[in-house]
């Protein structure tokens, strides 16, 4: 079944968050005491994810991302990836994965492995201990990496680590973290700063651009462009001449990608959210303990899709661009520990 939305865009991935709690408190991501958590019983249960993942997955859907909060902290994690492998609707063609902060990857990698996680994609805006610790205030850089080896002992290929680039806090940061990718057999993503959720103090100044990203990069190590995995997927992927591997950016900003968005994303909590930077989702959790079929949920969520005229990166960048500000209008988003990115 193939649903498009009103700009003729297919829903291809899933992004589903497992739980909205984290070991860490990243001051771009939540630096402020007044968020609502999701009380527990409001949680989904793997049951229900596995559910969900299948009525998603007859729109076209071939790539489930797990995320948070920190999805690790959810307890038998493992269990969960592994019934996503071992369900009705897993085949060769579906690709489930997740992203980490990597605190507990060191004593969680071999049975995520073995549940059949074969890729992972790990955060690490920095390499300084100091650094570290200011950003994310409660974790240890050491842990993170201890927690990258560990994937990598246990198979996971490719590992992706994301550095989120701020002016001003870890921008001289770039090379380093390159040749740390380069030394361990790791792909560096490198992430434009954005204005997601309504607790950082996002300006455009702190946004580092591709463009420099890029310019920095290819000034020590030459690159050569590959394009975007499936023409749809946030980064574009470069090469290096020399054949040390590749390096992804993210250009949210100032190159948005939106024409190509097959993203669909769920709450901890069983809202559907069709943009990252929404303000409110569908509630799929009551309509699913409402005793709706799987066709009933199938049609809720279609009509969803087929509404769906999500674009608002591309209107952040025209806006800029005209200088009419960066808000489309008035809007509350929902917060990226609520989404998971
Ligand atoms: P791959 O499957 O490895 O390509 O992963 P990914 O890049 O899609 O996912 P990841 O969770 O590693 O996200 C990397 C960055 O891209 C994060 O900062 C996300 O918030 C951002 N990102 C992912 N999807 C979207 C999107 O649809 N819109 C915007 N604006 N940013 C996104
Ligand atoms: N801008 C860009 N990326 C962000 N992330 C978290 N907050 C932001 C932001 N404001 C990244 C995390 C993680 C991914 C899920 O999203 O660092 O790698
Ligand atoms: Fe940091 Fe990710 Fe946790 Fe937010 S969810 S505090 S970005 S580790
Ligand atoms: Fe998709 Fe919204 Fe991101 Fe645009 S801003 S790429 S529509 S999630």
């Amino acid at each position: 079944m193939s649903t498009q939305d009103t700009l003729s865009r297919p829903m291809r991935d899933l992004r589903i968050s497992v739980t909205d709690r984290c070991n860490f408190r990243c001051t771009y991501c939540m630096p402020f005491d007044e968020y609502e958590w999701i009380e527990r019983n409001q949680v989904l249960s793997f049951e229900e994810i596995v559910r969900l993942a299948g009525v998603v997955r007859e729109f076209g859907v071939e790539k489930i991302r797990l995320t948070g909060g920190e999805p690790l902290v959810r307890r038998n994690l493992d269990k969960l990836i592994y019934q996503l492998h071992n369900s009705s609707y897993a085949t060769s063609s579906l690709d489930v994965t997740l992203t980490t902060n990597g605190a507990l990857l060191s004593e969680q990698a071999a049975s995520l492995y073995a549940a059949g996680l074969r890729r992972i994609n790990v955060s690490m805006d920095t390499l300084r201990e100091d650094r570290f610790k200011a950003i994310t205030q409660r974790g240890n850089l050491s842990e993170v990496q201890a927690g990258i080896q560990a994937a990598k002992r246990a198979g996971m290929k490719p590992i992706k680590v994301n550095a989120v680039i701020i002016r001003g806090t870890n921008d001289d940061e770039i090379l380093d973290l390159v040749r740390y990718a380069r030394e361990n057999g790791l792909e560096m993503r490198f992430i434009e700063y954005m204005d997601v959720g309504n607790a950082n103090a996002w300006s455009l100044e702190k946004t580092v651009t591709k463009r420099e990203i890029l310019d920095t990069i290819h000034a020590s190590f030459p690159l050569r462009e590959v394009g975007r995995d499936h023409g749809s997927a946030p980064a574009v992927d470069y090469e290096f001449l020399d054949g040390g591997g590749e390096v992804g950016i993210i250009g949210s900003v100032t190159e948005p990608f939106c024409s190509s968005c097959t993203r669909v994303r769920v709450t901890a909590d069983g809202k559907l959210v069709t943009c990252l930077f929404s303000e409110t989702g569908f509630d799929l959790r009551s309509v699913m303990r409402g005793g709706a079929t799987d066709d009933e949920l199938r049609a809720r969520i279609g009509a969803i899709w087929t509404g769906r005229s999500d674009r608002y990166s591309d209107v952040r960048w025209e806006n800029l661009k005209s200088g009419a500000g960066y808000q489309p209008r008035e809007h509350k988003k929902i917060e990226m520990i609520t989404l998971g990115g």
